[in-house]
């Protein structure tokens, strides 16, 4: 795998909330990075303010990936001339719009006729953009899983960079938990915990030991979900190979978001796959209260959600203070005090106690299949009772129920979030 690409630079910038990355296309994490750790396979002596030219390197590895290369006015066709009712998006790399192609050809066609893509626009920010850029089209032109947004192409064509994807209908994660209004009802407690496991397979599976890839910047905006509610990682400009050898860790500037990166890693610059795992504690707390990861607008005390949640994690009796109350009650009690034990552990200060990925897929797999158990149990039950009252005979009830009942985990309160006409 390309470690020649490994170095992208995304700062982490402490006067932006994450609430401010997310709505301002403006205002973002990342800069241009002067620094000497440059690619090691690019052209060198680019001014960092103009986009370099493509390397040879650079051609030959892009030839040699199973990937389209679209012309700009291929893509400027497919969406409508990047029209701006057609964004889907905004990131820190730029504008992400809506487009349309066929399947078999590939070539651009009309609104509505043929295969829905994603489109992602750089803004013509030089080099660093070009990092960022290259970094997506090395790693996901190799990696493929369930769980990783499919990348179908790119644009390299004098100063336009752009990433073509697969249309991921039901938007961001981000988009689901934080954004109010008709189009983005409360997931449900059952589609947390699913698109939970699905992010968490992701990153176990960069994490394995044939890939052994650190994501560096996982956050709500960067899960995206398919019209299952399956979740797929997408945006690895800023992933890069992990520890070989017996190295413990790779030296970096430091990048990431605020309010999801690791205290180690602020403080050292040392990654490793834990700085990933910590990241996810920080998300999987995100999906349980539904607040932000930062945010300014809450009470002294609250602005930052590990900070305020810790505490209560592991207290089981408090664990309802940290979820989201749009969830009512929708969990049971013991679910919700493993996947808020899960976040705590997650996000241990010393990353050397945090769990590995595989073991959180394992947990949150189990959780889901007790929940799975007991919706099946209640409907058994059920049932039953219908038998009972045709046959006057009194079914043993079983023991989960009672307690399921009492917090009323087998209910789904809410009903399931319609997609955004953006979406659609
Ligand atoms: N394949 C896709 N399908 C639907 N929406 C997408 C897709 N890719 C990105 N988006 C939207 O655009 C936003 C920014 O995309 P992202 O890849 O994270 O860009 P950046 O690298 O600029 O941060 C995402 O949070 C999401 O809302
Ligand atoms: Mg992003």
């Amino acid at each position: 795998m390309g470690s020649c690409l490994s170095a992208r630079i995304k700062a982490v910038n402490p006067s932006y909330s994450t609430s401010t990355l997310a709505t301002s296309s403006g205002a973002n994490s990342k800069i241009s990075s002067k620094d000497g750790n440059g690619l090691s396979c690019s052209s060198s002596g680019v001014s960092s303010s103009s986009v370099p030219p493509t390397p040879r390197s650079e051609g030959v590895f892009l030839q040699l990936t199973n990937l389209k290369s679209f012309t700009f006015s291929e893509l400027r066709s497919a969406t409508r001339n990047f029209r701006p009712d057609s964004v889907l998006g905004e990131g820190g790399f730029g504008s992400v719009f809506k487009g349309w192609i066929d399947e078999q050809t590939l070539t651009a066609t009309k609104p509505g006729i043929g295969m829905v893509i994603a489109v992602k626009r750089l803004n013509q920010d030089g080099f660093q953009g070009h990092r960022e850029w290259l970094a997506e089209v090395n790693y996901l032109g190799q990696l493929h899983h369930p769980n990783l947004v499919k990348l179908i192409g790119y644009c390299l064509e004098d100063e336009h960079r752009l990433l073509v994807y697969e249309f991921m209908p039901r938007g961001s994660l981000e988009n689901h938990l934080f954004r109010r209004g008709s189009y983005f009802q409360p997931l449900s407690w059952n589609l947390r915990m699913k698109v939970a496991l699905g992010a968490a397979r992701g990153l176990a599976f960069l994490h394995g030991s044939e890939i052994k890839v650190i994501y560096r910047d996982f956050k709500t905006s960067n899960v995206l979900l398919d019209s299952n509610y399956s979740a797929k990682l997408s945006d690895f400009g800023l992933a890069k190979d992990g520890p070989t050898g017996d190295k413990s860790h790779v030296s970096t500037r430091v990048m990431g978001t605020y309010g999801y990166a690791a205290p180690e890693y602020l403080a050292t610059g040392h990654l490793t796959a834990k700085s990933d795992v910590y990241s996810f504690g920080v998300v999987l707390l995100e999906i349980l209260s539904g607040r932000r990861a930062v945010d300014k607008n809450r009470p002294p005390g609250e602005h930052n959600l590990v900070e305020w949640a810790r505490p209560y994690l592991t207290k089981k009796r408090k664990v309802f203070k940290i979820l989201d109350n749009r969830l009512g009650g929708q969990y049971s009690l013991e679910a919700a005090q493993k996947a808020a034990s899960l976040a705590f552990q997650c996000l241990a200060t010393d990353g050397r106690s945090r769990p590995r990925m595989d073991a959180v897929v394992a947990v949150l797999q189990q959780l889901q299949e007790t929940t799975r158990d007991a919706e099946s149990m209640s409907k058994k039950h059920a049932e039953q009772n219908m038998h009972a009252q045709s046959y006057g005979t009194a079914p043993k009830r079983p023991k989960m129920m009672s307690r399921l009942e009492e917090s009323g985990s087998a209910k789904v309160a809410y009903p399931r979030p319609s997609a955004s006409p953006l979406y659609e």
